[in-house]
């Protein structure tokens, strides 16, 4: 009877193969498949199941994100920066406060002073090692940008900077753009109101004067 025992024993390890830390070009045998071994679907795979032949499945149309209901008719200039007749907004369609700007500063640090750094002078850490070239705050030019002009190129990128739609959120790439202004007229301000550094780029027609949102720097 023992000995069968050994025997089963012995039959069972051979069948297991080698214990943890062995490495083999072969797939395990599993005696019992469980939890590990489970059918399912790679990313961006095909399906002989569904018409459409694809294994990922699109959200059921009309799906509204928790929110993300956007009101693109009342709210055209908050969720696109651009008023209902498709030009760019002046200022901030936000009310702002000291948590707007607060918010502004922390994501600023987070997501834009890698290239543009904190003080938005474009001498961010890509910069340094890249030369990734990127152009200051503190040019004219990029001044008198009406806000809705930066939440466009925040969310659809633009030549090397990249888009940043889905990693922030409408409501904070705003704050940003209130601490972007913050910077500049921060700025502005010590160099007393001198005018500013001009970038090497013709200007074109002289800008209006954009009214920038109420903060106090
Ligand atoms: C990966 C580096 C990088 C990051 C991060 C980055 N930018 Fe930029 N940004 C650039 C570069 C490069 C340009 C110049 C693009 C061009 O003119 O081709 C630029 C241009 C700009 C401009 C000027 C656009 C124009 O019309 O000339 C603004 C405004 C701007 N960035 C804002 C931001 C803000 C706000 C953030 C943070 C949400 C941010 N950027 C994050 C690299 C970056």
């Amino acid at each position: 009877m023992r000995r069968t025992h050994y025997a089963l024993a012995l039959v069972l390890l051979s069948l297991s193969g080698c214990a943890r830390g062995c490495t083999s070009s072969r797939p395990p045998i599993h005696l019992n498949p469980n939890m590990d071994v489970q059918p399912r679907y790679e990313p961006q795979a095909g399906s002989a199941f569904f018409y459409d032949g694809a294994a990922m499945r699109p959200p059921v149309p009309g799906t509204v994100a928790r929110g993300e209901l956007r009101d693109l008719v009342n709210e055209a200039p908050y969720w696109t920066g651009k008023d209902t007749a498709g030009a760019f907004v002046a200022s901030v369609p936000l009310e702002v406060t000291d948590a707007v700007r607060e918010r502004g500063r922390q994501r600023y640090d987070i997501y834009c002073a890698t290239c543009h750094d904190k003080g938005g002078d474009g001498k961010g850490i890509l910069f340094e090692r890249g030369k990734v070239p990127t152009p200051s705050f503190h040019i004219d030019r990029l001044r008198q940008m009406p806000d809705g002009q930066i939440f466009d190129t925040v969310t659809n990128g633009l030549g090397l900077m990249p888009s940043y739609r889905y990693p922030i959120p409408v409501a904070d790439r705003w704050a940003i753009i209130v601490h972007l202004r913050a910077l500049q007229a921060r700025r502005l301000e010590r160099m007393g109101g001198a005018a500013p550094v001009q970038a090497a780029v013709p200007e074109a027609a002289p800008a209006a004067e954009t009214p920038s949102p109420q903060v106090t720097p």
